[in-house]
């Protein structure tokens, strides 16, 4: 079978545990429970390909900064996540693809996340900050949300078709 090495990476409380647990369990925990570092794994059928996802699910703690690049060398597939309702979120994307882009060649497959997307009330990031984000990365954008499952199997769709493409 094909194995497909996918990481979450971005900063603390940002929804990247939600997000994979969203995906793999289809459901959501709305307590906060920080991540040291955990592994998902999920078999699916992509284009009649069976395909095992490893998902990475990492610490968004500052104190764990400098394992990021260490973690970032073994995968292949990158998915950065901020919170729309956390602007310094949003800011400390470019840490997390700085220390990767060491590592991996600045055109690494990734894409860019704004979680959180039901809390409109309390947004702070627009769609359109989201999408210049992107543009400097070079990559998607995508605004989903882990609570109401809004865009996750897009998420995974769109990170997935680096590998496998139709
Ligand atoms: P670290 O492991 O510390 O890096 O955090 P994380 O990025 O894994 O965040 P986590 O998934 O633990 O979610 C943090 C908090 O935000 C939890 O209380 C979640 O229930 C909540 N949360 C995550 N995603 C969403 C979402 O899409 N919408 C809403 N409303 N809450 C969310
Ligand atoms: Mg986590």
């Amino acid at each position: 079978d094909l194995e497909l090495k996918i990481g979450l990476f971005g900063a603390g409380a940002v929804g990247k545990s939600s997000i994979a647990i969203r995906f793999v369990e289809d459901k959501f925990i709305e307590e906060y429970d920080p991540t040291i570092e955990e592994e998902f794994r999920k078999e699916i059928d992509f284009n009649n390909k069976k395909i095992l996802l490893r998902i990475l699910d990492t610490a968004g703690c500052q104190e764990y900064w400098p394992y990021i690049e260490n973690l970032a060398r073994g995968y292949e597939l990158f998915i950065y996540v901020y919170s729309i309702t956390d602007r310094n979120s949003y800011k400390e994307i470019f840490h997390y693809y700085n220390s990767i882009k060491k590592y991996k060649s600045e055109n690494h497959p990734k894409v860019l996340i704004g979680n959180k997307s039901d809390l409109t009330m309390k947004r702070a990031i627009s769609i359109e900050e989201g999408k210049e984000l992107a543009n400097k990365l070079n990559c998607k954008f995508i605004e989903t949300s882990a609570k109401n499952g809004e865009n996750i199997n897009q998420l995974f769709y769109e990170i997935i078709s680096f590998k496998i493409p139709n």
